[in-house]
């Protein structure tokens, strides 16, 4: 009888802390390689946040950016979604949404109570182009709505590495953005190819990775910035290996899209975590220990 409650808190901690899982997609059923974007699966990328302003107050907001949730208060994002607007006010975070403009019964919409924008961000190159938003309220996990795993260090990337994009970005350069979330396959693209004379000639720092294809048949474009660039790896966990930032074009041959490597932002994202999560987590471990110890010596 005991032992319950010694069980019971490692597994109660598991699914607490879990990240990057897509309660809504059965992993084992997921098709072929995707070329170009399609719909995505309702609740298929549930750490996908829509980044909306309003010009002025009392107007309507409107989609600027892609964000990632990664704890339930906070999602990073690219800081050159940040354009004009820098007041936490003017923003809202939309959570857990398929259809851009129909949200559906377990949509959040949150307010932002604070940007961090990386301070060494330079708008020229886009190097350290990462932003966090802190939400106002912790928002509650549900079967859309999750945090993506934020990897620690690189993981080894490779042309055999299960990456997606996601965004409801426009699917041509020029183009109007998407009613529905967009999802594609992408590769990622090594330094030493990106880099060569005739694609990026050197413009892509060791901050930045290339991901889509050589022929640009698969790319981010305008209002994707700030999303996911996702990849799963053994399990069916899925990490957080880039924030969509910049490109030349949308789909030219030889000009993929540019992502942040967000494991090197590890470090700078936790030193801006003033943590919500972390301190639930730990009250959550007291508060469950101190339960259990409590009802095991009534019991005895
Ligand atoms: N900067 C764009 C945005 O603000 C995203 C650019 C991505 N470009 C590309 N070719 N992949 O939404």
């Amino acid at each position: 009888m005991p032992a319950v409650y010694y069980t019971e808190i490692p597994v109660q901690l598991f699914l607490f802390l879990e990240c990057g899982r897509r309660p809504l997609v059965d992993e084992t059923a997921e098709g072929s390689r995707i070329i170009g974007g399609h719909d995505a699966q309702l609740g298929a990328w549930p750490w996908q946040v829509s980044l909306q302003a309003q010009p002025a107050p009392g107007e309507p907001f409107y989609h600027i950016c892609g964000g990632s949730l990664i704890n339930s208060n906070l999602v990073l994002t690219a800081a050159h979604c940040i354009k004009v607007n820098m007041s936490p006010e003017s923003w809202r975070a939309v959570i857990g949404l398929h259809h851009l403009y129909k949200p559906h019964s377990r949509t959040v919409i949150q307010k932002v109570s604070t940007i961090t924008i990386h301070s060494d961000f330079e708008w020229g190159t886009f190097e350290n182009d990462v932003a966090l938003f802190q939400l106002a309220k912790s928002v509650k996990y549900n079967a859309y709505i999750q945090p993506i795993c934020l990897p620690d260090t690189s993981p080894p990337l490779s042309h055999e590495t299960s990456c997606y994009i996601s965004g409801w970005g426009s699917t041509y350069e020029n183009g109007k953005a998407e009613h529905i979330l967009q999802e594609a396959q992408v590769n990622i693209i090594p330094q030493q190819i990106c880099n060569k004379f005739d694609w990026y000639a050197g413009a892509v720092s060791l901050n930045m990775l290339c991901a889509g294809t050589a022929n640009g048949s698969v790319d981010s474009c305008q209002g994707d910035s700030g999303g996911p660039l996702m990849c799963s790896f053994l399990d069916d966990t899925y990490y957080l290996i880039g924030i969509t930032s910049s490109g030349v074009g949308c789909g030219r041959p030889q000009l993929p899209g540019i992502y942040i490597r967000a494991a090197n932002y590890r470090s700078w994202i936790d030193s801006h975590v003033f943590d919500k999560t972390t301190t639930v987590s730990i009250q959550f471990v007291l508060i469950f220990s101190t339960a259990g110890w409590v009802t095991f010596h009534l019991i005895l």
